[in-house]
């Protein structure tokens, strides 16, 4: 397809919140919805990386509208400070993740890559809600990959403690991610919210999980800049063409989740734990 991030609307007046803004993908992501207009804040656990980041694009995009916000995805009480000091949010980019070696907890004692790249995300998006409500067409970026095709989710081993391999676990908080996109939209039709929920398979990027893993020796020969990485969550943000349950991969193809994926019964389990496990309940689309 024939779309750049030249392509984006103009984006004077949204606001926007990108976790994992200060590296890869999520900082091309966080510098363009800057530089059409957008008010962002860049979400991320470290102070100094998140302000040198800001600095950054403030240096890129002369007047850019941005701020560093404090967010440790794998710790719901900074979840739950930074969205209770978020304005308003039209574009929750939920982009931020962790590929960990050995197993390694949050502080609330999930597993780490669940903790982080959905429970975390979940948490965020339901205490956001009540903000992306009160926007018109607001939007629910989740950026998932490929690899949750090899993921596998056993509610009987959610932590890990038997069986835990980087790749599985990383495969399965993916294919969490995709669970939630898809249930978050079938909630928000349901009761007519006027929400988008989409996620992103960015493609084989060259960022730092893939630097700090085994397939580092691949940088800069397969692999895509980050810039490029971002262009599947840029599309998905602000494009007219989106709608909900959409699952947009590299060249903006229309991927088709896992059969897992797609299953509506295991949608609501992971949501009804995910709602006992983080103590967020999105009322505004509960079902009744
Ligand atoms: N690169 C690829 O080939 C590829 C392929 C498919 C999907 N993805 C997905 O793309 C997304 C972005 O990853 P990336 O490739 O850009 O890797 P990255 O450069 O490692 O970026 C990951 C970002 O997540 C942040 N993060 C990690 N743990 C966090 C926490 N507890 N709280 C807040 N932020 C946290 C990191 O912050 P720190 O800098 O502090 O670590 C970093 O900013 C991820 O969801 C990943 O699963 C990537």
């Amino acid at each position: 397809m024939n779309w750049t991030p030249d392509s984006m609307p103009g984006l004077t007046g949204k606001a926007a919140v990108v976790t994992g803004a200060n590296s890869g993908i999520g900082m091309p992501t966080a510098l363009e919805l800057a530089k059409h207009g957008a008010h962002v804040v860049v979400a991320a656990r470290s102070p100094e990386r998140g302000k040198a980041t800001v600095a950054q694009i403030q240096r890129d995009v002369p007047g850019a509208q941005v701020e560093y916000g404090h967010l440790d995805l794998a710790d719901l009480a900074s979840v739950r400070e930074f969205a209770a000091g978020v304005g308003t949010v039209d574009l929750l980019i939920n982009n931020a993740g962790v590929l960990t070696g050995a197993r390694q907890e949050t502080k609330d004692g999930f597993e780490m890559q669940f903790g982080t790249n959905h429970l975390g995300h979940f948490a965020l998006t339901g205490l956001l809600l009540p903000k992306l409500l009160a926007r018109p067409g607001a939007r629910v970026v989740t950026v998932s990959s490929d690899a949750h095709a090899a993921g596998k989710l056993d509610f009987d081993n959610l932590d890990l403690k038997h069986g835990y391999g980087r790749f599985s676990a990383y495969g399965r908080s993916k294919l969490a991610n995709l669970l939630f996109m898809l249930e978050l939209k079938r909630r928000a039709e349901k009761a007519g919210a006027d929400l988008i929920s989409v996620a992103t398979h960015p493609g084989v990027t060259a960022t730092n999980i893939v630097k700090l893993g085994p397939f580092q020796f691949l940088m800069g020969i397969f692999m895509k800049s980050a810039a490029a990485g971002a262009v599947p969550s840029l599309y998905a943000a602000t494009s007219p063409d989106i709608r909900g349950g959409e699952f947009i991969g590299p060249k903006l193809k229309r991927l088709t989740p896992s059969q897992a994926a797609r299953s509506e019964e295991l949608a609501g389990r992971l949501w009804n734990v995910s709602t006992e496990l983080t103590g967020v309940t999105f009322n505004e689309i509960a079902y009744s």
